[in-house]
């Protein structure tokens, strides 16, 4: 049992019998913000999968001391998955998309009207409530679905490469929305990304994963490699994270 984190102890999830993530465990306190970095293909997605329950997998994933699977059959959690072509066509308004993430409340439509407006001025998307959801930028419904993970009020909310094809400036107000709605909320976040420049500016835990949790010092040896500095400046850091002895297993 163990309160207050996201624990994962030991995880393996197999494809077809081939191994994609091998023995990871880490413990994740929550009320935290944490990104998972690695190299595609390295296994990111499939951890999110496999906690959010999408997934089977061998090993052990509790929080705050429940199983996971059980967690999930009585919590919402806000969950994103890595973005495809969406929404295109789809005949809803961005409001509509929010409501969404509200019908399993029991609550008058006026009352579900007003908490997605809520949560979309929480996103700063208030303004477009009645455009199409398709006619939206991919950055713009990357919000409005951040909107409605809010509305489940879930404290719990993972998003798999939230910051695929933002630029630069609206990476760094996402990172200021994570952080408000994470403080305003308790919300514990996890998110994927591959950006090494902003996430180990705003995140307070980054940790790698190549199939298996990549070790403290070898991630420290990629951040301190000159053309990444050069590329990312001073203001990389590496945000200390512990292993568990379970990672020094072999592979089964
Ligand atoms: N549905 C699937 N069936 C079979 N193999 C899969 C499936 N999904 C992922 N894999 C394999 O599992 C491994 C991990 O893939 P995963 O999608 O988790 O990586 P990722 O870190 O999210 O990559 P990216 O950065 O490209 O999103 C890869 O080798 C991939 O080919
Ligand atoms: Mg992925």
């Amino acid at each position: 049992m163990s309160k207050g984190v996201l624990f994962i102890d030991s995880l393996t999830v197999r494809y077809d019998h081939r191994v994609a993530i091998s023995k990871i465990s880490i413990k994740l306190d929550l009320g935290k913000f944490h990104v998972i970095m690695g190299p595609n293909g390295g296994g990111k997605t499939t951890l999110i999968r496999a906690i959010v329950g999408l997934v089977p997998y061998e090993g052990k994933i509790e929080i705050d001391g429940l199983n996971m699977k059980k967690y999930l059959k009585k919590h919402p959690i806000g969950y994103l998955a890595q973005r495809g072509a969406q929404f295109q066509s789809f005949p809803l308004t961005v409001l509509q998309v929010v409501e969404m993430g509200r019908y399993h409340f029991k609550e008058s439509k006026a009352v579900r009207k007003k908490h997605a407006r809520q949560y979309l001025n929480e996103v700063k998307m208030d303004s477009l409530a009645n455009r199409s959801i398709g006619e939206l930028s991919g950055g713009q419904q990357q919000r409005v679905l951040i909107a409605r993970a809010l509305a489940t009020e879930s404290k719990l909310m993972i998003m798999d490469e939230p910051l695929t094809g933002m630029d630069p400036r609206s990476q760094s107000k996402f990172y200021e929305m994570i952080e408000r709605i994470k403080e305003r909320y308790s919300l514990t976040i996890i998110i994927s990304s591959h950006d090494v420049g902003f996430t180990t500016a705003y995140a307070e835990n980054v940790f790698c994963i190549n199939k298996h949790l990549v070790p403290h010092d070898e991630a420290a040896k990629l951040l301190n490699d000159p053309e990444i500095k050069k590329i990312y400046g001073s203001k990389i850091r590496l945000v200390e994270h512990h292993h568990l002895p379970s990672e020094e297993k072999e592979d089964v």
